[in-house]
This record gives C-alpha cells, structure tokens and sequence, in this order.
C-alpha cells in the first residue's frame, strides 16, 4: 500500500483499480503514512495557515426531496424559515468584524427568492464588501441563473456531486433529480467562471468503495478549486434514519487522498466530521484539510438548519464558533488567518517550506 501511496503522490492519480485496491486496505500503518504526507504538502502551500469561511444558512425551504437530508421538502416536521436581505447583511457585518473574508450564502433551493432579489442580495454585499469573497451554495439552477449571480459579484460556488455512480445516485435522490444535470451544473459553473467546489458524502447509503474511486476519478476529470467531504450522518426524519453513520477513519483517509491529488486545493474541515468526532475538525486539518467554515447564521435559526441529527455548533453564537475554532486550530499548531484564501494555481504558488 505505501508503494500505492507514493505513486498517488507523484501522479495525483490512480486507476479506479489501484483506487479500490488502496481503499480496501486501510489501516492505522497507511493513514499515518498517507497523513504525513498530506501534512506536509499543505505545509509547503499553505504553511500552517488555516482559512476560514463565514456559513450563512440563509433558507432551509427545499424544493427537493433527497432522501438523505433533514431539509427534504417532505420532512414536515422541519421548522421552515428563510432570513431577509437584512438579516443576511447583518450576518455579514457581524462576520467581517469577526475577521471572515469569505461569505459562503447556502440555502436549499428555495424558488421564494426571485433571481433578481438574490442578485440584489449579493450586489450589496459586493458593494459593501469589496475586499471579501462571495460563495454560493444553492444548488441546481440552469445557466443564466448563474451567470446572473456571477455578474453580481459572485465568485465561488459549492455545488457536491454527492455521488458520481449513476446506481448510485439514483438511490439516493428521487427520479427527477440525474447525475447527469448535477455534472451539467457543475460545468456551467466552471465555464462561467466561478472557482468551484464539489464533493460528496463518505459513508452514504448503498455506497461501495467501487463508488468512492469513481468520485475521485471524477474529480480529477472536473479539477475543481475545492472539494468538501464529510461523512454521511443520518436524520430522524429520513428515509435513512437508520442507516448507520459514515466513519471518522475513511472521512480522514479519503482527506489524505484528496490532498495528494490537489496539493493546492481548498479541502474543508467539515462540520459533518466534527459531530461524529469531538476533534474531528483538527483530525481533518492533521489529515491535510486546510479550510474551516463556521456558521454565522442567526442563532435563532440555526438549529433549523438541521440536514442531519445532532449538528454542533447550534446554540453558539457566530463570535463563539470563531473562537472556538481558533483555539483549536492553535492547540494543533495552526492559525486562522484573515484572508480571502482564492484558489491560486500551483505555477503560481511560491512553496512556504521546502519539502524535505
Ligand atoms: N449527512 C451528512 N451530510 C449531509 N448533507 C446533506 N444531508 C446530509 C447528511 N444527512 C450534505 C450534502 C450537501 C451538503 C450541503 O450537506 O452533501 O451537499
Ligand atoms: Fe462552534 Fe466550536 S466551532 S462551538
């Protein structure tokens, strides 16, 4: 397996096989050789810098109905809300007081917002934001609708593909949702301009390593800018309410993986990782994740915003996540910096240490 991991590191790929063969022989001995790896190329980009975006979960209406999220529009036990443009420019004043150069606006697709209110939301923020990045994470919209956000002044898009086996996929969301259209996004966003993020749910129902290797392999197609991985935890209000939760070892694995693929790339520790593990989020980051995205939605809403049972971070105020992961990060031997964290291609990228 290290002879695996060492060719990972050189070609930033494997076959599906290869993929499956590494997957399948995970142990204590392969995670800490394929982590310290991973630590060290982020160290050599990325120094210990750690980059933090403010969340905003602005709308928990979903049109959707995906069977494994707490938000699903069938779920009518969910407490539906959705904030107004004033209560989103307060998270963010809040926010860029509290040293967030990044607003990541996430919803479910929720048609209340017409796109021309939504550009109006996000042409104020640029207004009032310049030197901050904008990041949507809406969902599936068609083209124009894109674009019309990028020219408000969006600038990065999170859109997972949640699964890149057609099977899948299918048995994941309902008919009228494809991969297909899901992919189709995906490139539109690209070609619009948008720095990109994708990824998907590790440990997710039904899904086999076979899967996982083909989500990496998609990835490596798409080479997005970011990739968000978290593993899969169930909602009581679900299909998949019983279905057992993703693990802790694979979620930092697959981190690991994902780091010797995009040395340069933008990997969150999610907060999905840090409910199933009190230090998830620094397991993360000693995996090779470099990015944390605290909630700086209202407290009022937050435990609302519920996609899975159990989410930390619920009765925190936006000041409070911020010091909390500060600490953390610090006790590791990292720090969160003030910094919009772009993407930067790795031509462009002068190395911070010298690997050794
Ligand atoms: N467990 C973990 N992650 C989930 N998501 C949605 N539901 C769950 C769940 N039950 C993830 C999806 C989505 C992102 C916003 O949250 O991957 O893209
Ligand atoms: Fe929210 Fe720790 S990050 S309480």
């Amino acid at each position: 397996m290290f002879q695996l991991i060492d060719k990972l590191e050189r070609d930033r790929t494997l076959t599906k096989e290869e993929f499956i063969e590494l997957l399948n022989h995970i142990t204590h001995e392969t995670s800490e050789y394929l982590f310290e790896k991973a630590r060290r190329i982020s160290k050599k980009y990325f120094g210990s810098r750690i980059y933090t975006r403010g969340l905003v979960e602005f709308t928990n209406f979903c049109k959707n109905d995906c069977y494994y999220c707490g938000i699903r529009c069938s779920n009518k036990n969910a407490e539906r809300y959705r904030l107004s443009k004033e209560e989103i420019m307060s998270c963010c004043e809040q926010g860029y007081k509290l040293g967030f150069r990044t607003f990541v606006l996430q919803g479910g697709e929720d048609p209340k917002y017409s796109v021309e209110a939504f550009a109006d939301i996000i042409r104020t923020i640029r207004t009032n934001y310049p030197d901050c990045a904008i990041t949507l994470s809406i969902g599936e919209r068609d083209y124009d609708e894109y674009k019309t956000y990028f020219e408000a002044g969006a600038n990065r898009f999170l859109l997972r593909h949640e699964t890149a086996n057609e099977e899948h996929y299918k048995k994941l969301h309902p008919q009228n949702l494809s991969l297909a259209h899901r992919k189709q996004c995906l490139r539109d966003l690209k070609k619009i301009g948008y720095q990109v993020g994708t990824g998907f749910m590790v440990g997710s129902p039904y899904q086999t390593v076979e899967c996982i290797a083909e989500d990496l392999l998609f990835i490596r197609e798409l080479e997005p800018q970011m990739v968000g991985i978290g593993p899969f935890i169930s909602h009581q209000d679900t299909p998949f309410k019983d279905e057992p939760s993703g693990t802790l070892e694979l979620t930092l694995f697959l981190i690991g993986v994902l780091r010797l693929m995009l040395p340069n790339g933008l990997i969150p520790a999610t907060t999905a990782l840090g409910t199933i593990h009190k230090n998830g989020r620094e397991l993360g980051i000693l995996a090779g994740a470099n990015v944390v995205m605290p909630n700086l939605s209202p407290v009022k809403v937050r435990k609302k915003y519920s996609l899975y049972d159990n989410k930390i971070c619920t009765g925190e105020e936006a000041a409070e996540c911020r010091m909390c992961l500060q600490n953390r990060v610090q006790k590791i031997g990292y720090e969160l910096v003030v910094d919009r964290g772009d993407f930067k291609p790795l031509d462009s990228m002068e190395p911070l240490e010298q690997l050794a």
